[in-house]
């Protein structure tokens, strides 16, 4: 890897849908192995920089970079980088779901035999082995978010960037994911996961970024921004409690 301190390292970056703009200069960098959760509320542009970081969108100006790698000149190396677990699940309807994890494993350039065991291993560990010959959308929608998180973690990347993970889950599941993550990060990787759950933020994250219009309002020490008076507002608006 290219540059192991910084996981993440955006400049000025600015993005436009058409006339509208989404992203307005925000610059920010994730240290290698920090838990970074990224807050804001609805429409705030999370998911707009997510897709930018993993190559799903295009950007008018700034300066994107995975591990040192720019995202737009240097794709191939940044993508390899990074699980992405999307905010929704946009899986191939005609593949199972073993299928639709070892092609994703091939796709990395994952060596057959070894696709097949990580899928196979991942199936287990998130308790999805018996639905393994089911096509995505004969699963629940916790088990899509399993599965989802599955498809991130097939080719062991340096980063999860993982988008509102834990919406829509029960109890149990929300405390699995937690306990995979915690555990994850325990052992090196970084993550970077956007949530409207203050409770998740104080629970597993280190550092704590805040976005709201397309612009960045805070990014801290979650201890210090959780505790700052200034930011309740903020705070009500990203929980959407009144
Ligand atoms: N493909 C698109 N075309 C046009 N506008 C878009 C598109 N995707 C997002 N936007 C707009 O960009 C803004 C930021 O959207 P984004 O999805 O990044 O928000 P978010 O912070 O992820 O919100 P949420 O918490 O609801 O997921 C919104 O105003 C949204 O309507
Ligand atoms: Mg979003």
């Amino acid at each position: 890897m290219r540059n192991s301190e910084l996981a993440i390292s955006i400049k000025a970056l600015t993005k436009f849908y058409e006339n509208f703009q989404a992203l307005n200069k925000i610059s920010f960098e994730v240290k290698r192995g920090d838990f970074f959760a990224f807050l804001g509320p609805n429409g705030a542009g999370k998911t707009t920089t997510i897709n930018v970081l993993t190559g799903l969108s295009n950007y008018q100006n700034g300066q994107v970079k995975v591990f040192g790698y720019d995202v737009t000149s240097e794709y191939l190396h940044s993508r390899r980088l990074i699980g992405l677990c999307a905010q929704e699940s946009n899986f191939d309807p005609f593949l199972t779901i073993y299928q639709l994890l070892v092609y994703q494993a091939e796709y990395f350039g994952i060596i057959p035999w070894e696709a097949k065991r990580r899928a196979n291993e991942l199936l287990d560990r998130f308790g999805l082995a018996e639905k393994r010959n089911c096509k995505h959308r004969a699963l629940s929608g916790g088990m899509k978010k399993r599965l989802l998180l599955c498809r991130a973690l097939i080719h062991d990347p340096e980063i999860l960037i993982l988008d509102e993970p834990t919406s829509g889950c029960d109890l149990e599941l929300k405390f699995l994911i937690w306990d995979y993550l915690l555990q994850l990060n325990k052992e090196g990787k970084t993550i970077f996961l956007t949530t409207h759950y203050m409770e998740e933020a104080e629970k597993l994250c280190k550092t704590i970024g805040i976005i709201n219009n397309g612009t960045i309002v805070r990014i801290g020490d979650k201890k210090q921004i959780l505790q700052d008076k200034s930011l309740q507002d903020v705070f009500l608006e990203i929980t959407g409690i009144e």
